[in-house]
């Protein structure tokens, strides 16, 4: 049985050998959330890469990567989802407590499951940013064409689609894809962790 199919492999930017030649920092969950082609994968891939350059220690986990290896035998029902982010957030408070800037880009897309991964760290170690974008746009974009399929139906349970998104009611951050340029989001959560004293 098949279970992670329609998932892409993301390369990261930054080696384990260019990490470990960083300093000392603060460490923190930065849990992207959002619909399917909102810019998760995007704006998180290139803000560890700034955040390299600034010298600090990252790691980033991806919904498509985690789900070719940890998470391999889970699906999209919603008690999956459920599963997938709990699991996830376990190995998130892991690399914080290894001192990491941990980048997640996952749908996650149910409020509770976002909750209890916020519950997991202090009040502090937990930055939700919200990705947002209009279902309108991210199906424009359709990178992987899945929400062509999904709407013709060779896909079920698509988040949008015939799927829910819970919003977020308080992230910390919220970017709007709609109008920000990647530069512009990467530019605001750099100047978040400024002003709150990450970096
Ligand atoms: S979740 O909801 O948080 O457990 O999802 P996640 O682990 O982030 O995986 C989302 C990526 O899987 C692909 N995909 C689907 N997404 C939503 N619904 C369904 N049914 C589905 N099937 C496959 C899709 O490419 C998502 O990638 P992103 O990067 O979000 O576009």
């Amino acid at each position: 049985m098949t279970l992670s199919t329609n998932i892409v492999w993301h390369e990261s930017e930054v080696s384990k050998e260019d990490r470990q030649e960083l300093k000392q920092h603060k460490s923190a969950i930065l849990w992207f959330t959002g619909l399917s082609g909102s810019g998760k994968s995007t704006i998180s891939t290139a803000l560890e890469k700034e955040l390299y350059i600034q010298g600090f220690h990252t790691y980033r986990l991806d919904g498509d990567n985690v789900r070719h290896g940890l998470n391999r035998n889970l699906g999209f029902s919603p008690e999956d989802r459920t599963e997938n982010i709990r699991r996830i957030g376990e190995v998130s408070k892991l690399m914080v407590d290894a001192g990491l800037f941990t980048l997640t880009a996952f749908i996650s897309p149910y409020r509770e499951d976002r909750s209890l991964v916020r519950d997991l760290v202090d009040a502090d170690e937990f930055i939700e940013i919200y990705v947002k974008a209009s279902l309108e746009t991210c199906e424009t974009r359709d990178p992987k064409g899945l929400y062509k399929k999904a709407r013709l139906g060779e896909i079920k349970g698509f988040t949008g689609i015939d799927a829910p998104y819970e919003e977020p009611i308080v992230p910390e951050i919220t970017l709007d894809t709609n109008i920000l340029s990647i530069d512009e989001s990467i530019e605001m959560i750099v100047e978040f962790l400024k002003e709150k004293g990450y970096l």
